[in-house]
C-alpha cells in the first residue's frame, strides 16, 4: 500500500506561540470579550495625575502589543487591574511596586509602563532561572493536579532586561536576582502595591510573611494563585496570618473561587 506524497498532504498545523497571527486575533478577542469590563474600568476611571484618553488607549495597546510578542501567564485583565491601583497612587512621594515572579518579563513590562506613568519605582523579584527544586503537589481548585517543575517559567535576567527595554520602562525598574528567601529579607522599604505570581506555596508564604507587614496602610497585595488549594488554605488560616504574617487576618474577597485575588492592608 502506497502512502500520499508529502507535498499533497494538507499541513493544518497552526502556529499559535508569540509573533503568530493566531495569537494577535486571539488577544483581539480577548480584549472585547474576557478582558472588556476590565478595559472599561481602566478607561473610566479617575486617577489623581493628568491622563489622557489617547494615553490610556495607548497603554492597553502596549499590554496587547506584548501579550502578542512574548510568553506570558496572565490576562491583561489582571494586569489592567493592577495598572489601575498603581495610577490611583499616581504622585504618592515614594511611590513603591513590588512584583515577585516575573517569569519571560511581560507582566514586568507591563507593569512597568503604569509605574513610570504614576512616578514610582518597580522592584522585580525573581531568580530568573525558573522555580526552585520543590516536591509540592498542589490541586486546582477543580481537582486536577498541579505540580511544579523546577526551572519552569524561567526567563534569564539579561533576556527580561531585553523584553522590558524593548515593550516596557526599564528605568523604573530594580532588580533584584535570587530566591525569595535570600533576596526579600534584605528588601525593607514601604510598598505600595505588591503583585505576587509564584505558583509554589513555599514562595507564597515567604512572600507574605515578607511583603505584607511593608505595605502601608490601606496598600494592596494581589496574586495570582487563588487556584491552588494548598494556597488557598493558607490564606483562609488565621493561625498563618497571625504566626507567619504577624497580622489581623484579612478579608480575602472570593477566596476558594478566583484565580486573581486581591488583599488590602488594614486601613489606621
Ligand atoms: C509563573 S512565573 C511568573 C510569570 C509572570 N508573572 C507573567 O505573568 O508572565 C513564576 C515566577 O516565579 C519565580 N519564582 C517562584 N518561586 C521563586 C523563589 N522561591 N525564588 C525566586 N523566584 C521564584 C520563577 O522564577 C518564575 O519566574
Amino acid at each position: 500500500m502506497s502512502s500520499a506524497p508529502q507535498a499533497l498532504v494538507p499541513n493544518w498545523r497552526i502556529r499559535r506561540g508569540p509573533g503568530s497571527l493566531y495569537r494577535k486575533i486571539r488577544s483581539l478577542e480577548y480584549l472585547a470579550t474576557r478582558d472588556r469590563g476590565e478595559v472599561w474600568r481602566f478607561l473610566a476611571a479617575r486617577y489623581p495625575v493628568p491622563f489622557s484618553a489617547a494615553a490610556r488607549l495607548e497603554l492597553v495597546r502596549r499590554f496587547v502589543e506584548t501579550t502578542n510578542a512574548v510568553r506570558g501567564y496572565h490576562t491583561n485583565r489582571e494586569m489592567l487591574a493592577v495598572a489601575r491601583q498603581i495610577l490611583a497612587l499616581a504622585g504618592r512621594p515614594g511611590l513603591t511596586v513590588v512584583e515577585a515572579g516575573s517569569g519571560k518579563g511581560a507582566s514586568t513590562a507591563k507593569l512597568s509602563l503604569a509605574v513610570r506613568i504614576a512616578g514610582g519605582t518597580l522592584h522585580v523579584f525573581d531568580s530568573f532561572r525558573g522555580l526552585p527544586a520543590n516536591d509540592e503537589l498542589d490541586e486546582h481548585l477543580d481537582g486536577r493536579p498541579a505540580r511544579f517543575r523546577a526551572g519552569a517559567f524561567a526567563g534569564r535576567l539579561a533576556s527580561v532586561k531585553r523584553v522590558v527595554e524593548r515593550f516596557g520602562a526599564i528605568e523604573v525598574c530594580e532588580f533584584h536576582k535570587g530566591w525569595f528567601h535570600e533576596t526579600l529579607p534584605r528588601f525593607e522599604r514601604p510598598v505600595d502595591v505588591a503583585i505576587l505570581d509564584v505558583d509554589l506555596l513555599s514562595s507564597t508564604r515567604i512572600c507574605l510573611a515578607r511583603l505584607f507587614p511593608l505595605l502601608r496602610a490601606g496598600g494592596l497585595l494581589f496574586t495570582q494563585d487563588g487556584h491552588l488549594k494548598k494556597i488557598v488554605e493558607t490564606l483562609a488560616s488565621e493561625r498563618f496570618w497571625r504566626d507567619e504574617v504577624g497580622v489581623h487576618p484579612p478579608a480575602i474577597p472570593g477566596l476558594g473561587e478566583r484565580k486573581f485575588l486581591e488583599i488590602r492592608a488594614a486601613s489606621p
